[in-house]
């Protein structure tokens, strides 16, 4: 397929320098974007999380986000792109290497492509079960930096136990999962880690937060604890194109009756009307 280099779409080959600041740093940001029937969800909702990570660590944009979402979207359309996933992500640039910042006017690096994803209807509906794992990332977790691995050894965590996800928690408190966010569901109401430092504010859990409201199911944007999560009635998961995942068990406790629950079921139909 093609692939976004800058500002061009270009066959995919080795553009990559090993002194991108992404190689040897991590030094930069990112996003997911799912796409349904050749369409970007929440668009522009990413591109306004990208400025601002990237505001965050002070790595100037190489262009106004307007620019990217264009090519982006000329992407999807150069690699007829139905159902997946946008990786994009941009790097502060290519310099010797030097931990510091490099000399102003050093340009971003900007590379996305696109893969090819079906639907997993039958997780969604059906659920996965989940492993608890110590949260030991930086307390930057806001930002969506290209620094996951503490978020790889948890996920591995998670497959080598035949789980969808590693629920994280920093002592007591359960913060979110690898690669997604988390909610509870206790005497028909949400809670879910407020978005502060200590979780990346997803751009799935503020849909759920609004769809919620619609549906007269209250949130609470609120800390609960391991025990918490153990004894709810219901867990699920969010994330880009995974949408939402019932819990049905972490670690060796059964979740409610160890099935989907009602609410979770109500939330996903909401959220798949968004795009079907
Ligand atoms: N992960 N929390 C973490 C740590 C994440 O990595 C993600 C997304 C989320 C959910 O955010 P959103 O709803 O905006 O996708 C929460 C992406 C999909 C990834 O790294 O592949």
């Amino acid at each position: 397929g093609k692939m976004l280099y800058n500002d061009q779409i270009m066959e995919r080959e080795s553009v990559m320098d090993i002194e991108d600041r992404a190689y040897q740093f991590g030094d930069g940001v990112y996003e997911v974007i799912g796409v349904y029937d050749g369409t970007p969800l929440m668009m522009d909702e990413h591109m306004e999380r990208l400025e601002r990570s990237a505001r965050e660590l002070r790595l100037d944009l190489p262009a106004p986000v307007k620019d990217i979402k264009a090519n982006l979207e000329k992407l999807v359309e150069a690699n007829e792109l139905e159902e997946g996933i946008i990786y994009m992500q941009i790097s502060r640039g290519i310099a010797s290497r030097e931990h510091a910042f490099p000399e102003p006017g050093t340009q971003a690096v900007t590379v996305a492509y696109t893969r090819e994803e079906t639907r997993q209807s039958d997780l969604e509906d059906n659920g996965g079960t989940a492993v608890l794992a110590e949260d030991i990332r930086w307390l930057r977790c806001d930002i969506k930096t290209l620094n996951l691995l503490p978020n790889v050894m948890a996920k591995q965590k998670a497959v080598e136990n035949d789980a969808v996800e590693a629920i994280l928690h920093r002592g007591n408190t359960v913060t979110e999962a690898s690669a997604s966010n988390v909610f509870i569901v206790k005497d028909g109401e949400l809670y879910t880690h407020p978005a502060d430092n200590y979780i990346l504010n997803g751009i799935t859990r503020r849909k759920i937060i609004q769809l919620s409201g619609e549906l007269g199911i209250k949130v609470n944007e609120q800390t609960y604890t391991v025990d918490d999560l153990l004894n709810a009635d219901e867990v699920f998961i969010s994330a880009t194109k995974q949408d939402i995942v019932p819990i049905l068990k972490v670690d060796d406790q059964t979740i409610g009756d160890g099935r989907a629950g009602k609410i979770t079921h109500k939330i996903l139909q909401a959220f798949r009307s968004l795009y079907q």
